[in-house]
């Protein structure tokens, strides 16, 4: 039988908080790094910072997930990481992007509603992962 999908493919999110204040420079080492272990070993997502938080969707194999995961959370530039999510799923939401970064300004732009959500984090978890799935949903 002819299988097109994997099987595995599962979604993590997670939301931290990060250590110090974020400048452009560290968010782009984040970013450098990133993107070149999440091409070689096919995840793709999204990667949001604003305020002093970060919120992450992945998304790939299970077996690479929960081998970023633990990478992700053994670094010291963000700390009370909370999972949210970890699902398999059935196809990728971001099949072309490698990671994106989401910017204050883009953020307040497109999503009026993200500011007030992080500004309350952690209560406000469950609008976050409501949040991030209507991005997933119309942003493929
Ligand atoms: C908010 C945040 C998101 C990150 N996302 C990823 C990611 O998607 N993929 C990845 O490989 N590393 C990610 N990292 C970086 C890893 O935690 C790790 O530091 C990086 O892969 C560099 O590892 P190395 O120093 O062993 O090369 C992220 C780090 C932070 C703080």
């Amino acid at each position: 039988m002819y299988i097109s999908f994997n099987m595995n493919l599962t979604q993590l999110i997670y939301v931290s908080k990060a250590t110090q204040l974020m400048g452009m420079l560290s968010l782009t080492q984040i970013l450098d790094s990133s993107v070149r272990w999440n091409e070689t070993h096919d995840l793709t997502g999204v990667l949001f910072y604003e305020n002093g938080h970060f919120c992450q969707l992945l998304e790939g194999d299970k077996y690479e997930i929960l081998n970023v995961w633990e990478r992700i959370q053994s670094d010291r530039r963000h700390h009370i990481l909370r999972r949210l999510e970890l699902a398999p799923i059935e196809e990728r939401s971001y099949p072309n992007w490698k990671l994106r970064f989401h910017g204050a300004e883009q953020i307040a732009m497109y999503f009026k509603e993200m500011a007030k959500v992080l500004d309350g984090m952690p209560d406000h978890d469950d609008d976050l992962l409501k949040f991030m799935k209507t991005v997933s949903e119309t942003n493929p």
